[in-house]
């Protein structure tokens, strides 16, 4: 039987983003800019890029902004308009990906997967994406991440996850998945475990950002206690789940940017700036500068 089409998706956007205040005291750490847009706007294109149709995004009280950054902004399109600033037009048009989005409100700040549970609606009986709102994805191919994962699905009609490999010193702060290599960057998955002590991981290959479930997690996220940090964990509910439906790890074809993580996003401010051909030449030239600079100061 033919898998059906994913359509929809699911992008938790709710937590408070404590990593990084005070920015995020008042501002959504999902509309942390990336050059000159949002996270979660790459986070939505990436989903549209994927083929899915139809996004929900969960909020909480006080993110408000990000519904308000996917809406239509009458008097500004107006005044851009009386000024013949027709390419910005576009671009603010472009913003949604041409999907539908929608909201929900996380009252209880319960965790991922409490998140993920108030998806159940929306969801219905089909398998969807989820896709973490503080975190790009570039992929080395021409298929997006969350793509390569509906690939994955496709091709032997179960759920999926993005892996990638950390240092053994890092296990601990992702989910961790263990099973049989299936193929070169496809893993059968038989043991999940969120956030374990090193020498407790199954192995290094952590849940990197983007999933593909089945509908049947919504069944057993009623039944997943609290779990690591007092928070109802998705990759308990998942775990659950191995042994009844099959889980496929995908080492992703690219790379995770963890925007929410102030190193991170200095390191992918700089990264994603020189990708823009209006900006490479002279902001090349200036990291040289700067980077003489405190070379110079070193060496005084
Ligand atoms: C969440 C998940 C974890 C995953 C990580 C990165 O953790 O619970 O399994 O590895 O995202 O995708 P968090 O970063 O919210 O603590």
């Amino acid at each position: 039987m033919t898998p059906r089409p994913v359509r929809k998706a699911v992008i938790p956007a709710a937590g408070f983003g404590t990593r990084f205040l005070p920015f995020t005291k008042s501002v959504p750490k999902e509309l942390i800019p990336v050059v000159d847009k949002p996270v979660i706007q790459y986070v939505v294109e990436e989903a549209a890029e994927s083929g899915i149709e139809e996004i929900l995004i969960i909020l909480s009280a006080g993110k408000e902004a990000i519904r308000q950054h996917f809406s239509p902004a009458p008097e500004l399109e107006q005044r851009l308009r009386e000024r013949g600033k027709q390419p910005l037009l576009d671009e603010l048009a472009a913003i949604g990906g041409g999907v539908r989005i929608s909201y929900v409100y996380q009252h209880e700040l319960d965790g991922l997967g409490g998140a993920v549970k108030l998806a159940r609606e929306f969801v219905g009986d089909e398998f969807f994406a989820v896709l973490l709102g503080d975190t790009v994805m570039s992929s080395t191919t021409a298929r997006p991440v969350t793509g390569q994962l509906i690939d994955a699905y496709k091709r032997y009609g179960a759920a999926a996850v993005a892996v990638e490999e950390v240092a053994p010193e890092l296990v601990s702060r992702y989910g961790i998945i263990g099973g049989r290599t299936l193929a070169p960057d496809l893993v059968d998955v038989d043991v999940m475990i969120e956030k374990p002590a090193p020498a407790e991981a199954p192995s290094r290959l952590a849940v990197a950002s983007r999933y593909l479930l089945s509908p049947s997690i919504f069944a057993a996220l009623e039944q997943t206690p609290r779990g690591k940090g007092n928070e109802i964990q998705l990759t308990d509910a998942m775990r659950s789940l191995l042994g009844r439906e099959r889980l496929i790890g995908c080492r992703i074809a690219g790379t995770r940017h963890d925007i929410g993580d102030k190193l991170s996003f200095l390191e992918n401010t700089v990264e994603f700036a020189l990708r823009r051909p209006e900006f490479r030449d002279r902001f090349m030239a200036f990291l040289k500068e700067v980077a003489a600079r405190e070379q110079a100061k070193k060496e005084e």
